[in-house]
């Protein structure tokens, strides 16, 4: 039987993740030894709105409708199977990323091929697990050669990530990239421009506030130390809102 990580084992894997992450040069100094094992500090569960079950029940009538429609729209007829989104139905944070790639959409999953596990190195540098967060996609089906989304194939997957996110109810979005940035802000400006600056995604009566950053596999193509560390800034941002521990 396998036990739970103490919070003193969570914070150091945080760290290592982070420093692979990121690079050693510009890490924060580790507080860890300051730190008393009284078990999670943190609710990564939202708390507004319904219950983890109830959100969970309406995810998966929202998932069925998906399958039942997919692929949604004519040009995504090659896509294998839908990719709905996975996570806490209950997290307070949100990531959403473009579209599946070929992995994803061998496996029905968000965020799983090279991509994935750098994104899956952002979110253990928060100190958080995958399965603390929620992670969806624009397109709920792989586009022919991983093309970027039509915008016909957008206003197709739309109303489902929409519905996704009302549902949810997260305490912050991440965007991940141009096309998910430019969808969910509603703007034509560029990621380079909006990443690191708090802005907000509105629908109805709820209010979001979205951080927008490079998407991971951008993040691979350009592995510098200036993209790392804007994107452990971007992130270090929404740490703070969730008052998550920063280092
Ligand atoms: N995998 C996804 O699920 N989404 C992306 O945007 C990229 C890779």
């Amino acid at each position: 039987m396998t036990s739970e990580p103490t919070q003193q084992q969570r914070l150091a894997k945080q760290q290592l993740v982070t420093e692979s992450l990121l690079g050693i040069d510009f890490l924060p100094a580790s507080n860890n030894d300051n730190i008393e094992d009284k078990g999670p500090v943190i609710s990564t569960s939202s708390e507004s709105g319904g219950s983890g079950s109830e959100r969970a029940a309406l995810l998966a009538v929202l998932q069925k409708r998906v399958e039942k429609e997919f692929p949604l729209c004519q040009s995504l007829a090659e896509a294998t199977q839908p990719v709905f989104g996975e996570g806490d139905p209950d997290a307070r944070l949100m990531f959403i990323g473009e579209a599946p790639g070929a992995e994803e959409d061998r496996t029905g999953r968000p965020f799983v091929g090279a991509a994935g596990k750098k994104l899956g190195q952002m979110i253990e540098s928060m100190g958080l697990a995958r399965e603390d967060v929620y992670i969806a996609n624009i397109l709920k089906a792989r586009p022919p050669e991983n093309r970027t989304p039509t915008l016909e194939e957008i206003e197709a997957s739309a109303p489902y990530l929409r519905e996704q996110i009302k549902i949810i109810q997260p305490a912050a979005i991440v965007t991940l990239g141009n096309p998910s940035t430019k969808f969910i802000l509603q703007t034509k400006e560029g990621i380079t421009r909006l990443r690191g600056r708090w802005a907000s995604w509105e629908d109805e009566d709820l209010q979001v506030p979205v951080m927008p950053t490079f998407h991971p596999a951008y993040l691979l193509r350009n592995y510098t130390k200036e993209t790392r560390n804007q994107v452990w800034s971007d992130l270090q941002k929404v740490m703070e809102l969730l008052g998550l521990k920063t280092n």
